[in-house]
């Protein structure tokens, strides 16, 4: 994909549904009697590996387009995979079902692409072990594939030491098939997306601080989910309306849910110009209507817990500082290392090839930004995050950008450029 400078941005725009709420639709209609509906579904590469491992299962699902049905047998009715489970690229799906397979009355492998095998999965394995489950790395590497042997499970109260909506959502839903209540106490609060859904199923779950709690043997039951847009895709236009100057663009229909906010937060405080309208909490989950202006951009310091409300959205924030005045400081987010690439390296790598002043560190970046960005030829890695932030990137910078693997965007967005096209840049 080739990218050039670019006038201003305008116009209106729904970015697609929420990825991670996407996922636990089909997961959590999956364990529940009856029917769920998710409108606005994330048609993305990773949520159709979550559709496929729940087929897999016996679980018939219905996906026409955006539209998914879930044919729910309950807690109790999946059935022995008919091979190893495929997460494809999806770290969530193998996390989050690495703790619904270890309460099953039957052996699994599960496993992923070759991205998904580098992942660490120890994280996981360390509670799910000791709430009685037994699950190896089949090369003993502490990543997929994973064998697990379904088991009887107990209650912990679990410490993560990582603030991971991954670890603990995985635990809690391993906790739906214990024998007492399952508790997990993060060191920050990460996003809650299966707690507010589990409870609109009918789970028994409570959360307090950073501690969620959740009761075993629900009966769950299917429900209407309305996906809200996703925020971490939206992100790619909020930087992009901020940087070109003269844009002005409505992003309809956006999940501002407050353990996911944290970017709209960032840019606030960085100078930016973005109002909220509409906003509204029908469903599980807030909404708003985003309109953004470009505005010109200072820098600011991005730590402590606001790192887990925005972990997915550090790259394009990073492309954000680079282009504003002063240095931006981002640390307390070493969980950047082990996401689809290692986003320190990715991000410092392809920056300094656009003219960046950027120095990695052990848990961020120190981003010195101010320096005017030229095109340049950028390596992804592969990662979807990476590719669609110099996308934003080199609409600001001088001349010519090449993105290498630019499809590698299907993951989370595939119709990123196409709507990027729309709002005139492409
Ligand atoms: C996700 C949680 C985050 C995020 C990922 C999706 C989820 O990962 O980076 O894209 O749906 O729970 P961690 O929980 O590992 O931080």
């Amino acid at each position: 994909m080739v990218i050039q400078k670019h006038g201003p941005l305008r116009g209106e725009l729904a970015v697609p549904g929420d990825k991670s709420i996407s996922h636990r639709s089909v997961m959590f209609g999956a364990l529940s009697e009856g029917i769920t509906e998710a409108e606005n579904f994330l048609t993305g590469a990773d949520c159709l590996s979550t559709i496929s491992c729940f087929r897999q299962m016996g679980i018939l699902v219905e996906q026409n387009g955006t539209s998914v049905v879930v044919h729910g047998k309950g807690l109790h009715g999946l059935t022995r995979p008919s091979g190893i489970i495929d997460a494809g690229n999806s770290g969530t799906t193998v996390r989050l079902l690495s703790g619904i397979l270890a309460g099953q009355p039957f052996d699994s492998t599960i496993t992923g692409d070759t991205s998904i095998q580098k992942r660490p999965m120890k994280r996981v394995m360390t509670p799910l072990s000791q709430m009685g489950a037994s699950i190896a790395s089949v090369h003993e590497n502490g990543c997929a594939p994973l064998q697990i042997k379904g088991s009887p499970l107990h209650g912990i109260h679990y410490l993560s030491p990582v603030a991971s909506a991954q670890v603990k959502s995985c635990v809690l839903l391993a906790g739906l098939y214990a024998d007492a209540p399952t508790s997990v106490t993060e060191p920050a609060i990460s996003r809650n997306h299966s707690e507010l859904m589990l409870r609109y199923f009918g789970a028994d779950i409570q959360c307090e601080g950073t501690t969620s709690t959740v009761l075993p043997d629900p009966r769950l039951t299917g429900q209407k989910v309305n996906v809200p847009g996703d925020i971490s895709s939206a992100a790619y236009f909020i930087a992009a309306a901020l940087l070109v100057p003269g844009s002005e663009v409505l992003l309809k229909n956006v999940g501002i849910n407050p353990t996911r906010d944290g970017m709209l937060r960032v840019v606030r405080a960085m100078g930016g110009d973005v109002t909220l309208i509409n906003e509204s909490t029908g469903g599980a989950e807030p909404c708003a209507d985003l309109l953004i202006r470009s505005s010109s951009l200072h820098a600011t310091t991005i730590e402590g817990e606001l790192i887990p409300t925005l972990i997915d959205e550090l790259p394009v924030i990073a492309v954000l500082a680079a282009f504003a005045e002063g240095t931006t400081v981002i640390k307390d987010a070493a969980e950047l290392k082990v996401k689809e690439s290692d986003r320190i390296a990715v991000m410092t790598e392809n920056l300094k090839r656009m003219g960046a002043d950027v120095e990695p560190t052990d848990d961020g970046m120190i981003i010195h930004g101010g320096r005017p960005l030229h095109g340049a030829t950028i390596n992804p890695h592969l990662d979807h995050r990476i590719a669609m932030s110099f996308a934003v990137a080199a609409l600001a910078a001088d001349g010519e950008t090449k993105i290498q693997d630019a499809d590698c965007v299907k993951i989370s967005y595939p119709g990123f450029y196409t709507d990027l096209e729309g709002l005139g840049t492409v």
